[in-house]
């Protein structure tokens, strides 16, 4: 059986007609075959891989053997002689995350990850898409954590332009005061830069919300730090209009309108 060639050595997904205007010519994008199925939730990638070589699929009535064949999403396409569609909707995964796992953001990697945790649990109309977290929890810190399988909406709701709010609620070593959690309402300097005025409410001297806009690396953390009051724990409780009300180590699908109200998110599709 033909080998796989490592991600890095694989070629660049086929180019697409450009315009005068620079956008690409019609929506869709061609992609590779293996890649497209992944994508549209018809079978995980390596599966996918494997029906191709095996001569399981074929694109527009003829069987194709390679997975790195470029296809379009309106080609007619079919695994094991029943038609499929390369057409994935955008679906998104609200999952409690334990601590002590590592947020990695590509399903690939498993091992310690919350994919360990989060993939044997979903059901099979779901096991198929590649799942990408939408930003980064701490090891330690637990909470509401979002996946997708759509790249666009990632990079919308981890991008500090788009102003999503994410709700922290932070367990503080020292005892918190109005006083000493004021700047953090104005913007504190951190080492890479200032950060943005966050909404910060005082539950009790132990217990302080804080909600943030952007999402650097252990942001929290560091702006609790800078005002004396390190982190003993963290815990994500909210993203935009999306509660957690999950139990930890579980997940639920939003629905459509919790994409479009909770995330502001319309799929381009
Ligand atoms: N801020 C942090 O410091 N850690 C997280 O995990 C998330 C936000």
């Amino acid at each position: 059986m033909p080998r796989k060639p490592p991600p890095s050595r694989r070629p660049a997904p086929p180019p697409a007609k450009h315009t005068h205007t620079g956008r690409w010519e019609g929506k869709p994008k061609p992609d590779w075959l293996s890649r497209a199925l992944a994508r549209a939730g018809v079978l995980p990638q390596e599966e996918a891989e494997q029906a191709i070589q095996a001569g399981r699929v074929s694109v527009n009535g003829k069987v194709v053997k390679s997975p790195l064949a470029p296809v379009s999403p309106g080609a007619s396409v079919r695994v094991d002689g029943l038609p499929v569609s390369l057409e994935a909707p955008t679906r998104v995964i609200a999952f409690h995350k334990p601590a002590e796992l590592l947020t990695s953001t590509v399903s690939q990697h498993r091992v310690g990850t919350v994919y360990e945790v989060l993939l044997p649990q979903l059901p099979p109309e779901l096991a198929g898409f590649t799942w990408h977290a939408m930003g980064r929890l701490d090891r330690g810190t637990t909470g509401l954590l979002l996946f997708t399988n759509d790249d666009k909406l990632v990079t919308h709701v981890t991008s500090p332009e788009t102003h999503l709010t994410k709700r922290y609620v932070a367990t503080v070593f020292s005892e918190a005061d109005e006083e000493k959690v004021a700047p953090l309402r104005q913007g504190v300097e951190l080492e890479d830069g200032t950060a943005r005025p966050a909404k910060v409410v005082l539950r009790d001297p132990h217990t302080v919300e804080v909600t943030v806009t952007e999402g650097r690396n252990h942001q929290v953390k560091r702006m609790l730090g800078a005002v004396g009051l390190p982190v003993r724990a963290l815990h994500r409780e909210a993203v935009g209009g999306v509660e957690l009300d999950v139990p930890e180590g579980s997940f639920r699908l939003l629905t459509d309108a919790e994409l479009a109200e909770g995330l502001r998110y319309t799929p381009s599709s």
